[in-house]
């Protein structure tokens, strides 16, 4: 952390994304890096709506029903277009998922553009109107070869042991990027004096205990029995002493899981049977992340950067955060 602003060296994330790829891939040519950089560029602009949200009109829902049968806010459309102008710039990027979007946006046909980037533009939207921590969430692909010419969903649906690197940004009390491009998690805290990202953690590593457990406990009658049982022992004194914590943004609640330790969990339920959250730009990156950082993240069943994705919007069940904690929820819930 920089200590003592006045005299540390500034950093901003695209110096720090240079100098990590002169390291470690020194035959790379730049375009990631600017890749990273339009992602950056984006989530600023965002971020600077989130900020005056009830000074400019980004507050509330536009009355539509989105893909995934969920209400959309003015602010989601909002960062989707963001997200769209600032990526098609960039002629390495091919494809765009979006949690907002029914169907990929080709932005590019050529094979040079050999990047995918699968978003959610907002996470937590709904908190908005409320002033509670959003997020954008994102992960990136490399273009499958060998895929026949329009298999657009051959390129899509990959494992997420196969993306490239994967990152959130958190508009909270300060707004955060972290990222991971296999080599780490690395933090960047938006300085809105300089508009730029300035390096505030680098190397970050989950606790691997913490005693924060994360899940909306409300739908407790419609989760699994093992489920039930995690959240009766988590409560008992053998246990000793969990406390719980649940924002409702997942970036949120995932942000504290990540610096501070414990678990977030959202099982399937009843009306939900795959649960909530969306494989490929949910649990996926935050997965990624989570890995890179030393902890862990499960459908229950299987490991989730193994799953390999069949559609999509396609949604998961998540058991993310310290490795010791996961284990806790297990030793309950074997689905
Ligand atoms: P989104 O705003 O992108 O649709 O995501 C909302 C998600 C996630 O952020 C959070 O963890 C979860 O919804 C909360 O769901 P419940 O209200 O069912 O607990
Ligand atoms: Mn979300
Ligand atoms: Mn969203």
């Amino acid at each position: 952390m920089d200590k003592s602003p006045a005299t540390a060296a500034i950093k901003t994330i695209q110096q720090h994304i240079l100098e990590r790829q002169r390291l470690h891939h020194p035959e790379a040519t730049g375009e990631f890096s600017w890749l990273l950089g339009a992602i950056a560029l984006a989530t600023k602009i965002i971020a600077d709506q989130v900020r005056r949200a009830g000074l400019v009109d980004v507050l509330g829902s536009t009355g539509d029903i989105n893909v995934q049968g969920e209400e959309v806010q003015i602010l989601d459309v909002l960062a989707n277009e963001t997200i769209a102008r600032c990526l098609g710039y960039h002629d390495n990027v091919g494809i765009m998922v979006s949690e907002e979007d029914d169907e990929p946006r080709i932005l590019k046909e050529s094979e040079k553009a050999e990047y995918i980037v699968l978003f959610d533009p907002v996470d937590g939207s709904s908190n908005v109107d409320v002033n509670v921590s959003i997020g954008t969430i994102f992960s990136i692909l490399r273009r499958r070869e060998g895929v026949a010419a329009g298999r657009v969903m051959d390129h899509i649906l990959q494992p997420g042991h196969q993306q490239i690197a994967a990152g959130y940004v958190i508009y909270s009390s300060s707004t955060v990027m972290a990222y991971t491009t296999g080599d780490g998690v690395h933090m960047f805290t938006l300085d809105p004096a300089i508009g730029a990202y300035r390096l505030s953690r680098e190397g970050v590593t989950m606790p691997p205990v913490g005693k924060t457990y994360s899940i909306n406990q409300a739908y407790y009658n419609v989760f699994p029995d093992g489920v039930q049982k995690y959240l009766e022992w988590v409560k008992s004194d053998e246990a000793g002493g969990y406390g719980l914590r649940y924002i409702g943004s997942l970036v949120a609640d995932f942000h504290r899981t990540l610096l501070k330790g414990g678990v977030f969990i959202y099982p399937p339920t009843r009306k939900a049977p795959e649960g909530k959250l969306r494989l490929l730009y949910e649990a996926n990156p935050l997965g990624f992340i989570a890995e890179q950082a030393g902890g862990t993240a499960t459908d229950g069943k299987q490991r989730i950067l193994d799953k390999t994705p069949t559609a999509l919007h396609e949604r998961t069940p998540l058991v993310i955060g310290s490795k010791a904690e996961v284990d806790h929820v297990l030793s309950f819930w074997r689905p």
